[in-house]
């Protein structure tokens, strides 16, 4: 299978005059290796050097390894389990609240914003293909939406026996002792309870946690017997987990063809192992944001997404970039916009503001409905008639076009990232592409991508405060 998403930086490259990245590309590569014996030394099970720990490289093979076990144990494979639970929920709820935070939240949003319909919890249950309405708690502390949430499936809710009421809710935290996620699950597991009777069979199917092998939400779920449980591995982290039961399960019960994620992503897998710089999308992607970091001095990486479909997934490439590689006061800031709504708080600043910032588009060719088209008017008072008959994609495409090139008469780079349309194959591409690069850029830096130190310091303080 070959991958869909291209990488086009000859824009940028025009602000480089006569720079010449051979040494870079040289370093680069010698990165790519040594992630590649990252995954050896991690499938070796051998003991991981200090200097390397943790070692969270399980990503890299794992869409492949979920597909080999799928084409060999179908329904008794991981990918058949989390197909099954999801067909179950779909027939059982019309809701399912996922709970978590992080990288246990922020993949399963940008499938839900990328994929469903825009509105899809206000569509009738007809209209959304038998796909639950999505909510989403346990990533923050925020009282009312904590309270909003509750309220709303008091209020629309109070037959469990009538469908339209009934509602599941899927807790997932990797190490189970995420206060966020455990308070919010506290909270709900009892508000669930409440609606079907706390010793129902629903209290125990319609609660189905996805956790790590260990920990207090593991602990949890075995003494409660929940009927269904799935594992997060050891050796993929959080926010590399989104295409672990993390991301599957929520894709799933969205309706999303989990097949295909893991196929796009085990695709761009192999291109990224084998392909030569000049030909290799995730390779020539991290040289260039590097040049402009290193050699430009350009720390801001701004993905500037066409389309709201993709505001979640830039918010999810902001988290894995921040808190794999913000170490050692190293480390690119990212910035998520979504045209071309934010032309219009931040476009100002990115064509006369401070040259600090590489701009990625990241660009959908076309959209997942049919075209839109501006309407011919009798009364021309808006004079708009002379664009009637345009579709609001081809509005799109002027707007990508005229905004390249308005940085460009700035001498502001600018670099494109491609698909030619959102589906689960090239959504799976687009999460592996960000993994693969964001673990190669570490490995290139010399920064562990792996594991989140930093974060430990605002817990340790907030819950000595609490005990306080
Ligand atoms: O990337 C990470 O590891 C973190 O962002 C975690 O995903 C986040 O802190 C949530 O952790 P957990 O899944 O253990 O609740």
């Amino acid at each position: 299978m070959t991958i869909s998403v291209k990488y086009d930086a000859t824009a940028a490259k025009k602000v480089w005059g006569d720079y010449d990245p051979a040494t870079l590309i040289e370093d680069m590569l010698a990165a790519r290796t040594e992630l590649f014996e990252d995954v050896d030394l991690f499938n070796s099970g051998d003991p991981v050097p200090t200097d390397k720990q943790p070692l969270d490289a399980g990503f890299i093979e794992w869409p492949q390894k979920l597909l080999f076990e799928y084409q060999a144990d179908q329904e008794n494979s991981l990918v058949g389990r989390i197909i099954d639970a999801a067909e179950m929920l779909q027939e059982e709820v019309d809701r399912v609240v996922l709970l978590g935070i992080g990288g246990s939240y922020m993949g399963a949003r940008a499938c839900f914003e990328a994929m469903c319909h825009p509105h899809h919890n206000e569509m009738p249950a007809d209209y959304r293909d038998g796909v639950p309405r999505i909510s989403f708690q346990g990533h923050n502390v925020d009282n009312d939406a904590t309270a909003g949430l509750l309220e709303l499936l008091e209020v629309l809710g109070d037959n469990p026996a009538v469908f339209d009421d009934r509602w599941a809710l899927v807790p997932i935290s990797k190490s189970g002792g995420t206060l966020e996620t455990a308070v919010a699950f506290r909270l709900f597991r009892e508000a669930l309870e409440e609606f079907y009777g706390a010793d129902s069979d629903e209290a125990t199917e319609f609660v189905m946690p996805v956790t790590g092998e260990k920990g207090k939400l593991r602990d949890l779920s075995d003494k409660d017997d929940y009927t269904v449980t799935f594992p997060i591995p050891d050796g993929i982290g959080g926010r590399f987990s989104v295409l672990t039961a993390v991301g599957l399960l929520p894709a799933a019960i969205m309706g999303l063809d989990i097949v295909k994620m893991l196929e796009g992503a085990a695709a761009m897998t192999r291109k990224f192992k084998s392909g030569q710089p000049g030909d290799n999308p995730v390779f020539d992607y991290t040289v260039v944001c590097k040049a402009f970091e290193d050699d430009y001095d350009m720390p801001i990486r701004l993905l500037s997404t066409w389309g709201l479909r993709l505001e979640a997934f830039g918010f999810w490439h902001d988290q894995l970039l921040s808190e794999s590689l913000g170490k050692q006061e190293k480390g690119a800031t990212p910035l998520t916009v979504v045209n071309t709504r934010d032309l219009h708080s931040r476009g100002q600043q990115h064509q006369e503001g401070q040259r600090d910032k590489l701009i990625t588009n990241l660009i959908i060719n076309g959209s997942q409905t049919d075209d839109v088209t501006i309407p011919e008017a009798d009364r021309d008072q808006d004079n708009l008639n002379r664009f009637a008959g345009k579709s609001l994609n081809e509005v799109m495409s002027a707007a990508i076009q005229g905004t390249n090139q308005a940085y460009a008469e700035e001498n502001r780079p600018t670099a494109d990232l491609t698909v030619p349309e959102l589906n689960e194959t090239t959504l799976g591409e687009l999460f592996q592409f960000f993994m693969l690069s964001t673990a190669l850029e570490g490995r290139y830096m010399d920064v562990n991508p792996y594991g989140q130190p930093g974060v430990e310091a605002y817990k340790q303080n907030m819950n000595r405060i609490l005990e306080s």
